[in-house]
């Protein structure tokens, strides 16, 4: 079939569904940002199905009331409004109907609902109210650690989200047949016809009529199970404000301020007046070791500990909640949102915290993780651990770094080559068989952190200690552990982009999950992009096909990244099943009496016949921060000033990229950061100066300190979550 998504943005679940249907029908994307755009998307696209997989603005009635509008709404069948993993989060148990007194009589449950579901229901005027295609549903537990709103998202919700849509869109197309009258124009294809060009087109088969009949089951039975709901009644539930999962920590205990933060988290964040000033916080891990008690001289609510760029806030059960990332209130003089920062820096912008690093503040208690960097027991914040696995002939060490969001600032790369450091080390007292990256669950590396970057006073300055902090961990991969005869692995348990995928690329080995997305490209951001991809990158797929992949600019899911080279082996499953068949191919890769030989034939084999000489991996380097510099100073560095904030800032775009739309490209139409110029300094420089004659404000980057009306007031005011962060 011809499918139209509309979205708010193409996120995460929004790539996996497209990856996902474009296997058997031509998908196009238009951003919502507007009626009139939807509408004529739809006009110009003729879809015979629209979906909306991530959307926050209503469908005008002019498209859902021409063509079959899915919408895929993150909740069971029952369930409406636009916060539904909020409420799960935050306790919702559904056994109370009426959202006020839930909140005002404090009646949320410390244990909430044992499933939680997705559901594919037809758009009508009524929200969340049309009739069910399909749904599905999964089990969930809201006191998982670390089981942030987006890490639900990413994952059990984009799953469900996946299987109810082809389940619907299957159901759709049987309906259809069953039902011809509903189709119009075109007859489809014969059964036995050659393989389709999936590539979108307006032309084809004919248009469905929103007048099909969903049978009743749908809305009954789950597609994976084929069991009813089983996580309790659901409500249409309004919109749950940032400031109303406030938390008093002289009242709450950890378990509950942990899943007020993670309700909230990565958007809006829970709005708190804990540290003085009202902020959004973010994380929301539980310190199990025994923190805030009055004997220890500790308020609940106080700052406990300090580690990294976290915080620990102590709370009434003597116990503690990490704090890991702030931002400030956009108020009506701020054009833009403030970047979402590590809790440190953002406190000590504000005064909250003095300036002096975190072992010379006298109120820390300054708890420690494990020297040899194992995982910390009890359960603490830590965003680097190795699990050193050792048996048969010798030892696997299985490096994690749990970054949020897979963005790797410089302070945590240099930390990540000071834990990689210290195992190598270790090879001097025993042989290490391989070290294994394996990332964070939820993602494995999104590369320099754009937010800190944003944040810096000298935005410039800190991509360019990023960037060099980035290419020391995979320097660490492409030399120092390969000078040792150790071979690397990446195990891509989550997405990852841009500095990540390069990261992963850099290891003999890279074995990822059949669910994993990834975004190989760094030019959508403006970026020429470093961490060795220019030797990794064309050493793994070769020249010609590396080249489009930077060009491309597209989504690849695992089995697209296989096949052009990036990832050598694709693994089922996910979550606990995933890792264990991560340790298995690596067990018997590595650490086997008989190494399976296929599997072992792949390690390394993309060096082979490359220089990877250390005087050949310095000059890529040096060749790629060349034009990495050009990037942060020259005239060009307007395209990636101007899309980090953007980014960062969460600002709506104004249109859709056409690589994405494709029903709006016409013959020799390009995307600005498709075309050469793109990459001219004299193009950029002319554009300025052609700005300036015309009274145009050059953009600038502006660093957290910098954001006033007075220097932002050129900035569109106009962010991707308006009905979060209202101002
Ligand atoms: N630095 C900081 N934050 C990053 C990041 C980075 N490199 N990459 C992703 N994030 C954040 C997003 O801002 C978002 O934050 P939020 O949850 O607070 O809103 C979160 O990660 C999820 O990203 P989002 O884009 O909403 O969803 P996604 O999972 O669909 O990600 C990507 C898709 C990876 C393509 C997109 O995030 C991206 O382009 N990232 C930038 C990659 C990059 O260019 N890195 C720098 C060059 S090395």
């Amino acid at each position: 079939m011809r499918i139209l998504f509309l979205c708010t943005a193409h996120n995460s679940l929004s790539q996996k569904l497209f990856l996902a249907l474009s296997e058997n029908h031509s998908v196009t994307v238009e951003y919502a940002l507007s009626d009139e755009a939807m509408i004529e998307a739809a006009a110009l696209a003729k879809p015979q199905l629209i979906v909306c997989p991530f959307l926050t603005a209503r469908v005008p009635s002019d498209v859902y009331e021409n063509y079959v509008t899915l919408i895929v709404h993150p909740g069971p069948p029952g369930d409406a409004g636009p916060s539904a993993l909020d409420w799960l989060l935050v306790g919702d148990d559904g056994t109370e109907p009426d959202a006020d007194r839930l909140l005002r009589r404090d009646l949320l449950s410390a244990v909430g609902r044992s499933h939680w579901g997705v559901t594919v229901l037809q758009a009508i005027g009524e929200l969340d109210a049309g009739q069910v295609w399909a749904f599905d549903q999964f089990p969930v537990d809201i006191n998982e650690a670390g089981l942030t709103k987006s890490k639900l998202y990413r994952g059990p919700v984009t799953r469900a989200a996946v299987s109810a849509t082809l389940a619907a869109v299957a159901r759709i197309e049987s309906a259809a047949k069953v039902d011809p009258s509903e189709l119009s124009g075109a007859p489809r294809s014969p059964p036995d016809s050659p393989a389709p060009d999936r590539r979108f087109s307006a032309e084809g088969g004919g248009g469905i009529r929103p007048g099909l009949r969903a049978s009743e089951s749908f809305a009954e039975l789950s597609v994976t199970s084929a069991e009813p709901f089983r996580g309790g009644d659901t409500h249409v539930r309004p919109l749950l404000k940032a400031g109303e999962r406030d938390f008093d920590p002289t009242r709450h205990d950890a378990a509950t301020v942990s899943r007020r933060i993670r309700s909230a988290d990565s958007q809006p964040g829970c709005l708190s007046a804990v540290f003085g000033p009202k902020l959004y916080l973010y994380g929301g891990t539980i310190e199990d070791s025994v923190t805030a008690s009055p004997s220890h001289g500790f308020a609940p609510g106080c700052i406990t500990d300090i580690r990294d760029e976290a915080v620990c806030i102590g709370t009434c059960d003597d116990r503690g909640v990490w704090i890991t990332h702030v931002r400030r209130l956009k108020t009506k003089a701020d054009s833009s949102l403030w970047p979402k920062v590590p809790a440190v820096s953002g406190l000590v912008e504000l005064g909250v915290l003095p300036p002096v690093s975190p072992p010379h503040l006298p109120m820390v208690l300054g708890r420690s993780l494990p020297e040899d960097w194992s995982r910390s027991v009890p359960g603490t914040f830590q965003e680097i651990w190795v699990d050193m696995v050792v048996g048969g002939s010798g030892r696997l060490a299985y490096v994690y770094f749990d970054f949020y969001n897979g963005a790797m600032s410089t302070a945590q790369c240099r930390r990540l080559v000071r834990c990689l450091g210290d195992v190598l080390a270790t090879t001097e007292q025993r042989p290490l068989d391989a070290v294994i990256l394996m990332g964070g669950d939820s993602y494995f590396s999104n590369g320099i952190h754009l937010n800190v970057i944003e944040a810096a006073s000298d935005p410039s300055l800190e991509s360019w200690y990023n960037i060099n902090a980035i290419n020391d961990v995979v320097d660490m991969v492409l030399d120092k552990f390969a000078a040792r005869g150790v071979p690397t692995v990446a195990a891509l348990r989550g997405n990852c982009a841009a500095g990540g995928v390069a990261l992963a690329a850099a290891c003999d080995l890279v074995l990822a999950g059949e669910q994993v997305v990834l975004n190989p490209a760094y030019r959508a951001l403006g970026l020429f992009g470093s961490e060795f991809h220019s030797l990794s990158y064309p050493g793994r797929c070769g020249d010609a096909a590396a080249a489009s992949a930077l060009r491309a600019m597209t989504p690849l899911n695992a089995d697209g990244a296989r096949r052009l080279g990036l990832v050598d082996h694709v693994l089922p499953g996910f979550g606990s099943a995933l890792d264990a068949a991560l340790r298995s191919h690596v067990e018997s890769v590595f650490a086997s009496d008989r190494p399976h030989v296929e599997a072992t034939a792949a390690v390394g084999r993309w060096k082979r016949r490359l220089d990877l000489s250390a005087p050949a991996l310095a000059r890529a380097r040096a060749e790629e921060l060349a034009q990495m510099s050009m990037d942060f100073w020259s005239a060009r560095s307007e395209r990636y000033h101007g899309r980090r904030r953007d980014f960062v800032r969460k600002m709506k775009p104004t249109a859709t990229p056409l690589r994405f739309a494709s029903h709006r490209r016409a013959e020799g139409m390009l995307d600005e950061e498709e075309r050469d110029s793109f990459d001219s300094i004299q193009w950029f420089a002319e554009k300025s100066a052609r700005s300036a004659t015309e009274d145009v404000p050059p953009q600038t980057a502006t660093g957290m300190a910098a954001l006033s009306l007075a220097e932002t007031n050129h900035v569109a005011s106009r962010h991707l979550f308006g009905c979060y962060y209202p101002c």
